[in-house]
C-alpha cells in the first residue's frame, strides 16, 4: 500500500513584519537581508497564536482540501521545535481541538527537516497497514527561539504552519515514491539552541555558525536528492518541481544548480515567510497547490535541512 497527498493547508501569524521594520529596532537593512537570504518579511505569532493553534488551521484547511473531517484521522504527526509544552506532545493538543478519535498523536523533531522525517515515517506506517488515513502536520514558532539581539540569526525566522492529509492509496503510479533520511550529530555545535529541559531547564536561543551551515547545506542537500532521485530510477528533468526547505534563496540557487535544475521548477517562498523550519515545506507546498503551480501528476522533490544536522528528501508523484 502507498501513500498520497489528498490535501493541503497552511497557516500564518496574523502579523507581518518586513525587512524595513526589523531594521528599525536592530543593526540591519532590507538591502543586507535580501542580498544575503532573499527573506523580505516574515510572520510573527502574536498573542494567542501558537504552534498548536496554528497547526491546528493548518490542518483544517488541509482537511477541507481532501474533503475528509477530524473523524476521518488515524494518525496525526506534528513536526516541530518550538512546542507549545515541552509535554505533551503537539500532536495531542492538535488531535483535541480538531476533536480527532483517540488514534496515535506524536511529535517529531529534527528542526528544519521535520516534515520530511513525519512525511517518510508515516510512508511506512501506512505501508505497514498501520493507518490509513493520516495528518502530517509541520509547525512551528520559531521567533520564540529568537535572541533579538543577534542579528545574525534573528532576520532569518519566521512562523507558521502547513499540513497534508496523506491517504493509503493502491495505484503505484501516484504518491510517495521514495525517501531519504541521514543525520550527523556530530555537526551539532554548527547549529543548536543553547538551552534545553534537562541542561538549563530553559529553552534556549537559536546559534548558528551562517557560513557553516549554508555550505553544508548545499552540499547534504544536493547529494540527498540526487540519491533519492537514483532510488525511483528518474533522472534530475524528470522532476517537475523542486518544493525546497526555504532557509535561504542562496541555498535554493546554489542546490539546484548542482542538480542541473532551473529557478522555473523551484517553489520558492522564503521572500514572504522567512525560515519557518519545519513549517518552511509544507507551506511552500501549500502555496504553489494554491496558487496552481502544483499540478495533479506533477513529480515533487521535497527536501530539506536543519539543526544536528539532519536532512533528507522525498519524491512524490503529486
Ligand atoms: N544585517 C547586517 N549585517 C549583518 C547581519 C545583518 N542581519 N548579519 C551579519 N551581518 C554582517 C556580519 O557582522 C559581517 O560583518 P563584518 O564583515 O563586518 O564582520 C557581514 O555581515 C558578513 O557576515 P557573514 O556571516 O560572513 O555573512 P554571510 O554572507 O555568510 O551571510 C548568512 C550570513 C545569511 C547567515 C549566511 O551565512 C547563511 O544564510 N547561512 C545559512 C544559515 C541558514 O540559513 N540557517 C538557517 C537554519 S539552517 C537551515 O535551515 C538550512
Amino acid at each position: 500500500m502507498g501513500a498520497i497527498i489528498t490535501g493541503t493547508g497552511s497557516a500564518l501569524p496574523a502579523r507581518c513584519v518586513t525587512n524595513a521594520e526589523l531594521a528599525e529596532r536592530i543593526d540591519t537593512s532590507d538591502e543586507w537581508i535580501v542580498e544575503r537570504t532573499g527573506i523580505r518579511q516574515r510572520y510573527i505569532a502574536g498573542q494567542g497564536e501558537t504552534t498548536a493553534t496554528l497547526a491546528t488551521e493548518a490542518a483544517r484547511n488541509a482537511l477541507s482540501a481532501a474533503g475528509r473531517t477530524a473523524a476521518d484521522i488515524d494518525l496525526i504527526i506534528v513536526a516541530t521545535t518550538s512546542a507549545d509544552n515541552s509535554f505533551p506532545a503537539s500532536a495531542t493538543k492538535v488531535q483535541a481541538l480538531l476533536g480527532a478519535p483517540t488514534c496515535a498523536a506524536f511529535d517529531v523533531q529534527a528542526v528544519c527537516s521535520g516534515f520530511v522525517y513525519a512525511l517518510s515515517i508515516a510512508d511506512a506506517m501506512i505501508g505497514a497497514g498501520s493507518a490509513r488515513c493520516a495528518l502530517i502536520i509541520g509547525a512551528e514558532t520559531m521567533t520564540r527561539l529568537l535572541d533579538w539581539e543577534d542579528r545574525t540569526t534573528c532576520v532569518l525566522f519566521g512562523d507558521g504552519a502547513g499540513a497534508v492529509v496523506l491517504e493509503a492509496n493502491d495505484d503505484p503510479s501516484r504518491g510517495i515514491i521514495a525517501t531519504r533520511l541521514h543525520a550527523d550529530g556530530c555537526q551539532a555545535p554548527m547549529l543548536y539552541a543553547d538551552g534545553g529541559i534537562s541542561t538549563t531547564q530553559t529553552t534556549g536561543m537559536i546559534r548558528m555558525a551562517g557560513r557553516e551551515v549554508f555550505r553544508h547545506a548545499v552540499t547534504n542537500l544536493a547529494q540527498v536528492l540526487t540519491d533519492v532521485i537514483a532510488d525511483a530510477g528518474l533522472a534530475a528533468s524528470d522532476i517537475d518541481w523542486v518544493v525546497p526547505h526555504q532557509a535561504n534563496k542562496r541555498i535554493i540557487d546554489a542546490t539546484v544548480k548542482k542538480l542541473g535544475l532551473t529557478a522555473d521548477r523551484v517553489i520558492m517562498t522564503v521572500d514572504r515567510h522567512a525560515n519557518t523550519s519545519a513549517a518552511s515545506v509544507p507551506l511552500a507546498l501549500d502555496c504553489a497547490v494554491r496558487d496552481g503551480r502544483i499540478q495533479r501528476g506533477d513529480m515533487l522533490a521535497l527536501e530539506a535541512m536543519g539543526g544536528g544536522f539532519t536532512w533528507g528528501a522525498c519524491l512524490l508523484r503529486y
